[in-house]
């Protein structure tokens, strides 16, 4: 089993990244660390107890940062995610209650307890791994890997035609991360927008007559509502987060390159991540994916 740390900002992908990653047997999930970005960290917070709960998994959550490294905030994506974050699907509020420690100091101080052990999986802005790299620079070689969901290296982006979401909530940090000697890998829009979730997988989760199921399938319906709206046609939704914890569960899902990503810092391009030929290339960034061999392992997993 690969020892993992879930940085997430729960949001309706990352709930359906948690759910992946806590039933897969390759994965010992540690912990979790919210991160702001698809809303507040209170809600992102809130949001992973619920879906936990939901699971009926028990895993630590860490709060982590509630604001980018130095750009101003931007405005939270409720039309993708809802209100709530979760496809207006908070009913009520979780039961269980966050850990005192900080996303941060449980990133620093579980890498250090285990040396070159742990994976961290990243699906939302990197601000708490750029803290934790700024706090504590020896972690940089004592982490096994860390996978991802950010950028948009040879495709346009989401948010502007430029930059991904994760990248643009916080450019400042991905270029922390990237520079700071992490072993990173990218799962971008590049390969995530190739793994398509389709509408009618939606009927199948409600027939189980599961909870859980029902919950899963009225917050990815609102989502998938969503990205008919952007891409009109497109007769489902993409699985960024899930994606990310795929490649860590089984990396002959997709073809890698190394490459030096530098991140755009400022103007109309902020955010956008770009391969370049000059400098040492150590970002593998992920470059075609067998979408569905991948959809296939996780739908078999989700539930
Ligand atoms: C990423 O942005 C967020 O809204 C999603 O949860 C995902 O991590 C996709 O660009
Ligand atoms: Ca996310």
């Amino acid at each position: 089993m690969k020892p993992v740390i879930l940085d997430v900002d729960t949001g309706i992908d990352d709930a359906l990244a948690i759910a992946y990653a806590l039933n897969s047997p390759e994965l010992e999930i540690l912990g979790l660390t919210t991160c702001f970005g698809n809303g507040p960290v209170e809600k992102t917070t809130r949001n992973t107890l619920v879906v936990l709960e939901q699971l009926g998994k028990s895993v630590p959550v860490y709060p982590g940062a509630d604001k980018p490294l130095s750009r101003p905030p931007k405005k939270f994506p409720t039309h993708i995610h809802g209100e709530d974050g979760l496809g207006n699907r908070v009913a009520k509020s979780p039961v269980m209650e966050a850990e005192s420690e900080s996303a941060v100091d449980y990133i620093i101080n579980q890498v250090k307890q285990r040396p070159n052990e742990i994976t961290i999986i990243a699906v939302g802005p990197l601000t708490n791994l750029a803290h934790a790299v700024k706090k504590d620079p020896e972690i940089v070689s004592l982490v096994k890997e860390v996978v991802i969901m950010g950028g948009a290296v040879f495709i346009k982006g989401n948010v502007t035609p430029y930059s991904e979401a994760n990248i643009f909530t916080d450019p400042h940090a991905a270029e922390c991360v990237f520079s700071s000697g992490l072993p990173v890998t990218l799962v971008g829009l590049d390969v995530t927008m190739k793994t398509l979730l389709p509408n009618t997988i939606l009927a199948d989760w409600r027939a189980t007559g599961r909870e859980v199921s029902d919950f899963f399938a009225d917050m990815t319906s609102f989502y998938m509502h969503a990205y008919e709206t952007f891409h009109p046609g497109i007769g489902g939704c993409a699985l960024h987060d899930p994606l990310a914890v795929g490649v860590v569960v089984d990396p002959s899902f997709i073809k890698k390159e190394t490459w030096n990503v530098k991140v755009f810092l400022e103007g109309e391009e902020m955010g956008r991540t770009v391969a370049q030929a000059e400098g040492e290339p150590k970002i593998q960034v992920c470059t075609r994916v067998e979408a569905d061999r991948f959809l296939n392992h996780f739908l078999n997993r989700l539930f």
